[in-house]
């Protein structure tokens, strides 16, 4: 790993690592010199016939070959976040292989576009448990041992601009990303004590299968970035600590501008 790398030494779990943005900020994070677990629930490509091949296309395996490539080093983890089974046994894999977790980054999100009044049920309960369930179930296997370390860490989730104001058609994504939103920023009083920074970071519009699959009416407005912009908000974030940066909501556009290196922290 490079050195001087600001994350050197730390142990990070990525979830959603398989593609799009949380496939970016794995690589990123890993080049900042972190050990990296990717976790998500694809392992094995898909067919080549599938559509949206490009922005699919993506397994665990893959992006920590990417990694290891790139002079890093990565365990890929197959994890679906809607499965305790699966949130334990990441858990247990990171300690047993790196011995420890400092950085935590919940990223794994699925959409939820359908006019309430057409509502799939199951598209509903899926929403609120990969994009709610999963992120609060994630920190609490987690947590003991990040206390147990007692040197601090953190933690974000990935939410949307969806959580703030009307987007068509999208009731339930703009309800479970709320939702998580507020699960975080009360996470991150409730774990201030251990030092552990809990923010919030939103992507803006970026060029993924999620985005590109829905089609997002009424985002046209908003500009499309590259899954890379993203990149240097989610590193500095990773450094943080509760003592530095913690119990915020940010964008990633207004990185550098009002919050990042050398900003203060706002207080409440
Ligand atoms: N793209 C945008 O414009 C945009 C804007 C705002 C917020 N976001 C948020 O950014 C995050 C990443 O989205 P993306 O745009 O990169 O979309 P994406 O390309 O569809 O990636 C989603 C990731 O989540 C993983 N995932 C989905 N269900 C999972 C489950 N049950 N368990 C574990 N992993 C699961 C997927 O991996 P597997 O399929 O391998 O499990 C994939 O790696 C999401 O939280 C999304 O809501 C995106």
């Amino acid at each position: 790993m490079p050195a001087g790398g600001e994350l050197n030494g730390k142990v990070a779990i990525i979830t959603g690592g398989s593609r799009g943005i949380g496939r970016s900020m794995s690589l990123a994070i890993a080049a900042a010199g972190a050990q990296v677990v990717v976790a998500s629930r694809t392992e094995n490509e898909p067919p080549p016939d599938s559509p949206f091949i490009k922005y699919g296309s993506g397994t665990i395996n893959d992006t920590a070959r990417q990694i290891a490539e790139a002079g890093g080093e990565a365990l890929p983890v197959p994890c679906d976040v809607t499965k305790t089974e699966d949130l334990r046994n990441l858990v247990e894999r990171t300690i047993k292989h790196f011995g420890r977790i400092d950085i935590v980054v919940s990223n794994a999100g699925v959409d939820c576009e359908s006019p309430v009044a057409e509502l799939d049920e199951a598209l509903l309960d899926r929403a609120i448990n990969v994009n709610i369930r999963g992120p609060i179930l994630l920190c609490k296997y987690v947590l003991p041992a990040m206390f147990e370390q007692k040197g601090g860490g953190s933690i974000f989730c990935i939410t949307s601009g969806a959580s703030l104001g009307y987007r068509e058609g999208r009731v339930g994504y703009s309800m479970s990303k709320a939702a998580l939103d507020r699960a975080y920023l009360s996470l991150a009083e409730e774990v201030r004590e251990h030092n552990i920074a809990v923010n919030v970071l939103s992507p803006g519009r970026v060029d993924t299968w999620m985005n590109r699959n829905g089609d997002w009416p009424g985002t046209a407005h908003i500009p499309m970035e590259q899954p890379g912009s993203i990149d240097a908000a989610a590193v500095w974030l990773a450094a943080q600590k509760a003592s530095t940066f913690t119990g915020q909501r940010v964008e990633r556009a207004d990185f550098g501008i009002t919050w990042g290196p050398g900003i203060p922290m706002p207080t409440a």
